[in-house]
């Protein structure tokens, strides 16, 4: 259970004015689907489940958290139409679950466009969607899921396919960790990026990601809309794009699987 979680949050000096929308559920399909059936949130509403019962990844995927042993959240994110740079939220979301690894001594690597590895294995996904509002602005729903406390067992490599192979916090450090405080840490690290993207730190934000993306420079094939695409990779855009020299030309890559 996450009986604290609230209680935490409202005594955190940093997260207890900006992040006043709480939403804590016992138990719910997907907490991105909950997220979509909400009626005009506000801007950075986080919801955050117990335990999620059909969540959701990336490409129509199956994403499974494993009862009350992983952390499933989504937040909302209000944004103008126009607005530029808003590849960039899941990006610095990707960050913000980095410092959270991190501040257990792990380190952490990133995966175009949106896991979180340790040790080349997968702790976490960010799942982001887009739903439009009367036509005039439009907000982002942007989920996270971290396996924390869900072992091998659970994870039954056997008879369930995963893309990338499965680690969580437990698998990697030995030990069970907290969920509340987690989820802390985690928010207390968005809602920095957060800020640094208001203040159009753009450049901070894709540099720390950049840091901890080992195919950096690697010459990799990419999968986009059933094409194959292969190219070196030089750089991200400033929408978290990913730019690849292909022949001497590039190549933005905004949306894909990279797979080899
Ligand atoms: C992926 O790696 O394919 C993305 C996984 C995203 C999972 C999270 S868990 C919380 C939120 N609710 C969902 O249904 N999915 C995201």
């Amino acid at each position: 259970m996450l009986l604290n979680l609230r209680d935490k949050i409202r005594k955190n000096k940093i997260l207890s004015s900006p992040m006043n929308t709480v939403i804590i559920l016992d138990s719910v399909d997907s907490t991105n689907s909950y997220a979509k059936s909400l009626d005009n949130p506000s801007h950075l509403t986080v919801i955050v489940a117990n335990n999620q019962t059909k969540g959701r990844g990336r490409d129509g995927r199956e994403w499974k958290s494993f009862g009350e042993k992983n952390i499933s959240l989504s937040l909302i994110l209000d944004y103008p139409l126009d607005g530029d740079h808003l590849g960039l939220l899941s990006i610095l979301t990707a960050n913000a679950v980095v410092e959270t690894i991190e501040s257990l001594n792990l380190k952490a690597e990133v995966k175009w466009p949106n896991d979180i590895l340790v040790k080349s294995k997968k702790i976490s996904g960010i799942l982001s969607e887009a739903v439009f509002k009367n036509n005039k602005s439009k907000y982002l729903i942007v989920g996270v899921g971290i396996n924390v406390n869900s072992t091998s067992q659970d994870f039954d490599t056997e008879n369930f396919k995963y893309r990338l192979e499965p680690t969580s916090v437990k698998s990697e450090t030995g030990g069970s960790c907290s969920r509340e405080d987690l989820i802390l840490v985690f928010l207390v690290s968005f809602f920095g990026w957060i800020q640094k993207f208001k203040h159009k730190k753009y450049k901070e934000i894709l540099d720390f990601w950049l840091k901890r993306y080992p195919d950096f420079g690697r010459t990799v094939s990419v999968l986009k809309n059933g094409e194959q695409i292969d190219g070196k990779i030089v750089n991200l855009s400033l929408n978290g794009e990913l730019l690849l020299d292909v022949g001497g030309k590039i190549e933005i890559v905004n949306s894909g699987e990279i797979f080899a």
